[in-house]
């Protein structure tokens, strides 16, 4: 949410920065903006909308400058407007300011800045930031970013250029790590950013502020002084990031689960065993995600529920203020994040932790917060997911959780055969022809207005899921209920022609399904059946392999396809759909 780039270093300032910005695009897509340092002064363009494929303003393209923070927005305070647009200048214009997150004091800040006279351009939380700096400069940027820092309530990180051609970030909350090129340096909300450029990073943490002088200098903000830090390599591959030959990340990213969920399965045994028998032991476990990441935490209550006979709660992050007092030093909590960096998954974690909760996390991205702050972590190995609609992350996280359960019944072999036969299903199922068969189905759908998704069981959950897969992508209104509850009034809402998907697996809850199926049907609904078997309930058949108690696995590849092809018919951008972003570092 909010991506940041800054480089210092030999080359074009201006063109790499705008290059990271087009890699972190994913993490909003409002509005833009660079800053360069150059000649004793600060050059600004920023401009409203993608960077998409923007060129290097005319301004900057002249004499390249050796230093550029630059911002990509996704709006909270403030509409979506140029002056709103980072980076924010101070009243001198010497001091330009890029920042990921929300000042939660502001209001009052701005009303202590403006009595001392400074003069504010936007509406924006972050311009008071660039203010509080400009007030300690006398102090030295270092320090002047340390106390204004220190004034901010809320998550942020930020980066400060000033026209002597000084770069110094801060870390309070919200991600940033530094690259470690060949003389040349770079801070970023995220590594794709510049990962074309190296793959040697050392990650900022929590009060740690660098600088980018001779090379990069760490400081901890608490008390001023220099801290040393670990350079660390990391395995990313540069075309990990890339499109590749597909049209758009989305499809790339569920075509991989061809090979995602080996990954995932690929676990560590014995972790896996140890940590089932710590939920086994646990005073309570919460499985605590946002967004699709806690539909896949209501899907492992079911997995456990079912599996393993042991009950887990599973709840959304920002609910979690509701369990607080349920907390003890003996209760377990499993964070679902494919960032980890989600704020309020992360604050969620702050108040376990203050309850001495042990949290193990199921994370996507190595180096992240939530590793960070976790006591143990499994990694799910789904690599780089740049499409802001989670697809193989999610799967990955399903795995992870089908086998913790399984590990919890003491049946983690079954559990692994069950995951390996569902890979190698998933692996034949990917071919063109199969997508082409959804393709059509999405050419029936594109202009509906609502769809209903149905599922029972372990794809009650899946079907929730479903319903954002095509809410995000097409902006149709899709809705996800329990196949039992339709009677109970959603049945209302359908009528001739209206599509409901329906999630049947070959369990115990196939012939209710099935009925709630014939139920929507008779009132006129036109039905898919996601199933791996045809019945005559079913409009439109969708074969998905018979992957027993995987089977939310296998049900929601097909959605995802269909998702993307809907945005497609629709003309519409799958990778970033409106109002969306990726790793949502605010609350
Ligand atoms: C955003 C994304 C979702 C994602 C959710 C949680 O809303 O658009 O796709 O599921 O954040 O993200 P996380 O990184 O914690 O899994």
């Amino acid at each position: 949410m909010c991506g940041i780039i800054a480089y210092k270093g030999k080359g074009n300032a201006a063109s790499i920065a705008l290059d990271g910005l087009k890699r972190l695009e994913y993490r909003g897509y409002d509005s833009w903006g660079i800053a360069i340092s150059s000649d004793s002064r600060i050059g600004i363009y920023k401009h409203v909308g993608r960077v998409g494929n923007a060129e290097i303003p005319a301004a900057m393209a002249g004499k390249p400058a050796r230093l550029a923070i630059a911002h990509t927005r996704w709006a909270t305070h403030g509409g979506i407007s140029e002056k709103n647009a980072h980076p924010h200048l101070d009243c001198s214009g010497k001091i330009a300011l890029a920042h990921n997150g929300i000042v939660e004091n502001y209001q009052e800040l701005k009303k202590r800045l403006q009595s001392q006279n400074h003069k504010f351009a936007s509406e924006s939380d972050t311009e008071v930031i660039v203010h509080l700096v400009e007030n300690y400069m006398n102090l030295g940027v270092k320090k002047a970013v340390q106390k204004a820092v220190s004034e901010l309530k809320g998550r942020s990180a930020i980066v400060v250029l000033t026209s002597n051609g000084e770069i110094v970030a801060a870390r309070k909350g919200s991600p940033l790590i530094v690259g470690y090129g060949d003389d040349e340096y770079f801070i970023a909300s995220d590594i794709p950013a510049f990962l074309q450029h190296t793959s040697r990073v050392m990650y900022l943490d929590d009060n740690e502020m660098v600088s980018l002088e001779q090379e990069p200098r760490f400081y901890s903000m608490a008390t001023g002084k220099e801290i040393r830090k670990r350079i660390v390599q990391i395995d990313w591959k540069v075309e990990a990031a890339e499109k590749g030959s597909y049209r758009h990340f989305l499809i790339k990213e569920i075509m991989e689960q061809k090979d995602t969920l080996w990954r995932a399965a690929n676990q560590d045994e014995q972790k896996l065993v140890k940590v089932a028998e710590q939920i086994n032991s646990a005073y309570g476990t919460f499985l605590v995600g946002c967004g699709t990441a806690g539909k896949v935490c209501m899907t492992g209550e079911y997995f456990f529920a079912k599996i393993a006979k042991k009950h887990v709660n599973y709840c959304v992050a920002s609910e979690f203020p509701n369990y607080i007092s349920f907390l003890t030093p003996k209760t377990l909590m499993i964070p679902v994040s494919q960032s980890g960096e989600t704020a309020d998954v992360l604050e969620a974690i702050n108040a376990a932790k203050k309850r001495k909760v042990r949290i193990i996390s199921l994370l996507n991205v190595f180096g992240s917060t939530m590793m960070r702050v976790s006591d143990d972590f499994f990694m799910v190995n789904a690599g780089i997911e740049k499409a802001v609609v989670s697809t193989k992350a999610t799967t990955a996280q399903l795995s992870v959780l089908l086998l913790l359960a399984y590990a919890s019944a003491g049946n983690l072999n079954e559990g692994k055969r069950l995951l390996l036969d569902t890979a190698s299903a998933v692996n034949d199922m990917l071919n063109p022809r199969y997508e082409e068969h959804i393709r059509k189905l999405a050419e029936k759908l594109y202009e509906k207005e609502h769809i209903y998704i149905i599922g029972r069981s372990l794809n009650y959950p899946i079907a929730l899921e479903a319903s954002i897969k095509i809410q995000e992508t097409s902006y149709i209104h899709a809705e996800g209920f329990a196949g039992g509850e339709l009677k109970h009034g959603p049945i209302a809402l359908i009528s001739h022609d209206t599509p409901c998907i329906v999630l049947a697996a070959n369990d115990e809850s196939k012939d209710e399904i099935i009925s709630n199926a014939m139920e929507v049907k008779a009132r006129g609904a036109y039905i898919i059946g996601i199933a791996p078997d045809n019945n005559e309930v079913f409009d439109y058949w969708i074969k998905v392999p018979d992957a027993g108690n995987a089977s939310p696995i296998v049900n929601i590849i097909p959605v995802q396809i269909l998702a993307y092809h809907l945005a497609v018919l629709k003309g519409l951008d799958p990778d970033m759909p409106r109002n969306l972003a990726k790793s949502v570092t605010v609350k």
